[in-house]
């Protein structure tokens, strides 16, 4: 009798610690993931996928790019040329970007025949999705005429993308402390935008003083919470 009241007590003890050791195992395990999720070396793994990025003249496409349908046809608020904007280009063509840049997605627009391509400087890619870009964000986007046959329908490569033909245009967009308040109501952050041609000189809507239309889109059609970027979803 006794001898089996001691077997119960061990096997209550037993169930106890495995309790206890069970418990230990489960909690141990939750914290391992806790700190895997939250502190992930967000800014290592972000810093490994820039250094992975190839350069702005890369060929090849990247991510997927934002859905091409929602963006190819942008209700452009109509704005005239004359409406307020920087009158000196704090802008400027960013130095030997096809190396120094990298490439973030290209995009092939059909109503336009385009075919863009979006560069950042590190800055601009190291940026948290999400979060307002850093001062110093340059991003860079260009704009090549896709190739068409005599018809003029767009040729398509063995993928179905465009090819890109002649670079049209070079876009900038740059942002810093201050930027963007001569836009007034037009004002998208503090990024301020400039136009180039191929030669480096001014794309025509792109000249200082012209470039209220580049805010007002960026500011109508994405607005704050990408910080006006398209790029950033
Ligand atoms: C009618 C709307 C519209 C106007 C006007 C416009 N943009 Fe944009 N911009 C876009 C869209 C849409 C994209 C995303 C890429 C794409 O689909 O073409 C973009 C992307 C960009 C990018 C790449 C970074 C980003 O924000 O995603 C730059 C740089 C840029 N635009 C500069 C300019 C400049 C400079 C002007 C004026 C000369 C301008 N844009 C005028 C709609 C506009």
């Amino acid at each position: 009798m006794q001898y089996l009241f001691k077997i119960k007590y061990l096997r209550k003890q037993w169930v106890k610690s495995l309790v206890i050791l069970s418990t230990c195992i489960i909690s141990f395990l939750l914290a391992q993931i806790l700190s895997i999720t939250m502190y992930p070396s967000n800014s290592l793994s972000q810093a490994q996928e820039v250094s992975a990025l190839p350069p702005c003249s890369a060929i090849p496409r990247l991510l997927e790019p934002p859905d091409p349908n929602a963006l190819s046809k942008p209700p452009a608020p109509a704005v005239p040329q004359s409406a307020p904007a920087p009158k000196i280009d704090r802008v400027g063509m960013p130095n030997n970007y096809q190396n120094n840049y990298k490439l973030i997605y290209v995009v092939d627009k059909p109503d336009s025949n385009q075919v863009r391509v979006i560069c950042g400087n590190n800055l601009a890619v190291s940026a948290k999705l999400g979060e307002p870009f850093p001062y110093g964000s340059i991003f860079v986007m260009e704009i090549y005429r896709a190739k068409q046959d005599s018809q003029g329908n767009v040729v398509k490569d063995e993928k179905g993308q465009f090819i890109r033909e002649a670079l049209a245009a070079i876009y900038v967009q740059r942002k810093e402390k201050g930027f963007g308040v001569d836009y007034l109501e037009n004002r998208s952050g503090e990024w301020e935008y400039i136009g180039y041609q191929p030669d480096q000189t001014y794309w025509p809507t792109g000249a200082p003083g012209k470039t209220n239309a580049c805010a007002a889109c960026h500011l109508k059609l994405v607005g704050k919470d990408q910080d006006f970027v398209f790029s950033q979803n």
